[in-house]
C-alpha cells in the first residue's frame, strides 16, 4: 500500500475513501449487495410439438432442444413443474401438409396445441399453458397472416386468430400470446374471448416484437423455413426503432394485454427496459432461438463457458427490469439455480 502510494503521490487524494472494490471482497458482501436475482420463477420455457408417440426428435439448428410428441410433452411440462418453472409455451411442427393459404390448422381442435394444452391441464395441473396465435406454424407461404398478393392482411387475418384464440381457450390454454404483430389483435382477441366466457385467459401480447435474423433456428424448428416467402418487415419492427416500441406496447396495453414482451432478448434489453420504466406492467422477454444456438454453438467449440454466458445472459434481462423470460434454457437453468 504505502509502496502504491508513493508511486501515485495522489491517490488518497483522488479516491477520497471512495472504495468501489470494497464490497467486492467477500462472497457475501457481494451477495448482500446484489441488485437483482433470478430464480425458476422467472422462466417460461418454450418447447416443440411433433405429431407421433414416444418421440423426442432434435432440432438440427437447435442442439440440446427437441420436438416432443403430446404424451412426451406431458413429460416434459411435468420436469418444468418440478423444478418451479410457471409456464411452457407450445409451438407446433408442421409439415406442408398441414399448410394451407388460410392456416386452417389453426382451428382444429384436435391439432396438436389442443391436444398438448388438455394433455398437460389434465397431467400437470400445477403449471401454465401458453400457447402462440399466428397462423405461421400453419401457412403454406409461412406469414402469420393472411397474404393477398404481396400484401398481408390485417383485418381478415384477426378475424383468423380470433378463432384460433378460442381454439386454444377451449383446450385449455391460460395464456395466449399473440405474436403476428396486426393491429389492434388484442383488444379484437380480448372481446372475443370475454364474449365466449373465457374472461380469465391471459393476453401476453408480443408487444414489440422485431423483425429479426435471430429467429431463423426456430423457424427451422416449427418447419416455416422452406415456407417463408419474403420477410415479415411489413409487420414485425424495424430494429432501428424504439419510441415505436413504446407506442406499440402502450397500444397493447390500452387494448386489454395483462403482460407484454418484448423479442428478441438480447439485443433489445434496452426497449425491455424502456418499456417497463414507461409502463410498469409484467414485462416479459424472449431470448430467441438463434441466442440459444449462438451460445451453444461457441460452447460446443470450447470458446466460451456456455453455462456461465447462459446464467450471464439471464441474469441481464432481470437487471434490465423483465418480469420473466421465454427462454429455451429454462430446464438447464432452473436445474443449476436449484441446486444452489
Ligand atoms: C411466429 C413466431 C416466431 C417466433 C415465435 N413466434 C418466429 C417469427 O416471427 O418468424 C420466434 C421464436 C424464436 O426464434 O425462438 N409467430
Amino acid at each position: 500500500m504505502d509502496q502504491v502510494n508513493r508511486t501515485i503521490p495522489d491517490m488518497d487524494r483522488i479516491l477520497q475513501g471512495r472504495r468501489m472494490r470494497r464490497v467486492r471482497k467477500f462472497e457475501w458482501t457481494r451477495r448482500m449487495c446484489r441488485e437483482t436475482t433470478l430464480t425458476p420463477d422467472d422462466f417460461i420455457w418454450p418447447i416443440f410439438l411433433t405429431e407421433g408417440q414416444g418421440v423426442q426428435e432434435p432440432v438440427e439448428s437447435m442442439p440440446g432442444v427437441v420436438r416432443y410428441s403430446v404424451d412426451e410433452a406431458v413429460g416434459a411440462a411435468q420436469m418444468a413443474a418440478d423444478l418451479g418453472i410457471p409456464v411452457i409455451a407450445v409451438f407446433p411442427y408442421s409439415g406442408p401438409e398441414k399448410r394451407d393459404d388460410w392456416g386452417s390448422e389453426a382451428d382444429n381442435p384436435d391439432n396438436l396445441v389442443c391436444q398438448a394444452c388438455r394433455a398437460i391441464c389434465k397431467a400437470v395441473p400445477g403449471i401454465g399453458i401458453m400457447t402462440d396465435v399466428a397462423l405461421d406454424p400453419y401457412t403454406d407461404h409461412g406469414h402469420d397472416g393472411l397474404l393477398s398478393g404481396d400484401d398481408i392482411l390485417n383485418d381478415e387475418t384477426i378475424a383468423r386468430l380470433i378463432s384460433q384464440s378460442l381454439n386454444q381457450a377451449r383446450a385449455g390454454s391460460h395464456i395466449v400470446g399473440p405474436s403476428d404483430m396486426m393491429d389492434g389483435r388484442i383488444g379484437a382477441i380480448r372481446q372475443a374471448l370475454d364474449g365466449a366466457g373465457h374472461d380469465d385467459v391471459i393476453i401476453m401480447a408480443y408487444a414489440a416484437k422485431y423483425a429479426s435474423a435471430f429467429y431463423g433456428p426456430f423457424r427451422d424448428a416449427v418447419g416455416a423455413s422452406g415456407a417463408l416467402k419474403g420477410d415479415k418487415r411489413t409487420y414485425q419492427m424495424s430494429p432501428a426503432n424504439g419510441l415505436e416500441a413504446l407506442r406499440e406496447v402502450e397500444l397493447d396495453i390500452n387494448e386489454g394485454a395483462d403482460m407484454v414482451m418484448v423479442k428478441p432478448g438480447i439485443a433489445y434489453l434496452d426497449v425491455v427496459h424502456r418499456a417497463k420504466d414507461a409502463f410498469g406492467m409484467p414485462t416479459f422477454a424472449y431470448q430467441v432461438s438463434g441466442e440459444y444456438s449462438m451460445i451453444e454453438a461457441a460452447a460446443a467449440q470450447g470458446w466460451i463457458d456456455g453455462e456461465k454466458v447462459m446464467m450471464e445472459s439471464l441474469q441481464a434481462f432481470k437487471r434490465a427490469g423483465a418480469d420473466g423470460i421465454l427462454t429455451y434454457h429454462a430446464v438447464r437453468a432452473a436445474t443449476r439455480l436449484n441446486a444452489g
